[in-house]
């Protein structure tokens, strides 16, 4: 396990005005029956990345490995996960960083190094060589809009260079507005964007994308690549 301290501007845990349904959220709960629209976002793990000011205190924890099981089960049912998923996700080996504020946790980011069903689509996402997969982000309500969700994925940015990877990939629905403008703050690339319809009379859900062909990346889940 790592432990990293710091990061994220200093935190006042005042809530910040939000709307509870703001347009985008509106928007989205509108149409997602019918279409949806994804982004597949890179982000090149040799590139700089913005710095973020110290939090003293935000603890960083990444957990990796069965040693590990124990301690991340301890971290994130508190946060909303099941002790099964977290025992499947680390069994599988991935990895998993979650944020800590005065150790209550905050915020958690799954990694994983090799395929992922990307469920909501019906389809498998593959990753290619020296690349991972990130997914399953989130942060605790009442600690959203302090900058949290970059200052838990930082540390494992630098985990994945030391480790000799050189790509990360995310799909992320383009409504989801926080998400996305993180990504794009984060300097990452739209690679491909799926736009996924479901229409009355449609039987199955059709997938297309732009950018790029879809079977460069995923397949339908359950069929060989
Ligand atoms: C996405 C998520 C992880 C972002 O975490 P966070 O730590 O709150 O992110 P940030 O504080 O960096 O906020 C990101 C940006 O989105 C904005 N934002 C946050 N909530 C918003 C909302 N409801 N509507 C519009 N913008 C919003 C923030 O203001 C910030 O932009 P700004 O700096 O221009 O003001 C968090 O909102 C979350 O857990 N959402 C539910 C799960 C989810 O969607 N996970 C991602 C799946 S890919």
């Amino acid at each position: 396990m790592h432990t990293i301290n710091s990061v994220a501007s200093p935190l006042q845990l005042r809530p910040k005005f939000s709307l509870r349904y703001d347009p985008w959220t509106i928007l989205h709960r509108l149409t997602r029956s019918f279409v949806r629209a994804y982004c597949v976002f890179e982000a090149d793990l040799s590139r700089p990345r913005p710095a973020i000011p110290h939090n003293p205190d935000l603890v960083v924890r990444l957990f990796r490995g069965i040693d590990d099981l124990q301690a991340a089960i301890a971290a994130l049912v508190p946060a909303g996960l099941s002790p099964e998923d977290v025992s499947a996700r680390i069994r599988q080996g991935d990895l998993v960083s979650v944020g800590f504020l005065n150790g209550t946790p905050a915020g958690y980011t799954w990694t994983r190094f090799g395929d992922v069903s990307a469920k909501e689509l019906g389809l498998t996402l593959h990753p290619r060589t020296r690349e991972v997969i990130q997914y399953d982000s989130l942060v605790l309500k009442c600690f959203r809009r302090h900058g949290l969700q970059f200052a838990i994925a930082a540390p494992v940015l630098d985990y994945l260079q030391q480790n000799g990877y050189a790509t990360g990939l995310a799909w992320v629905d383009l409504l989801n507005r926080p998400s996305y403008k993180n990504q794009r703050r984060w300097g990452k690339k739209v690679i491909m964007i799926i736009l996924s319809l479901k229409l009355p009379g449609m039987e199955q859900r059709r997938n297309l994308s732009l950018g790029a062909p879809l079977h460069c990346l995923f397949t339908k889940t359950g069929a060989q690549k």
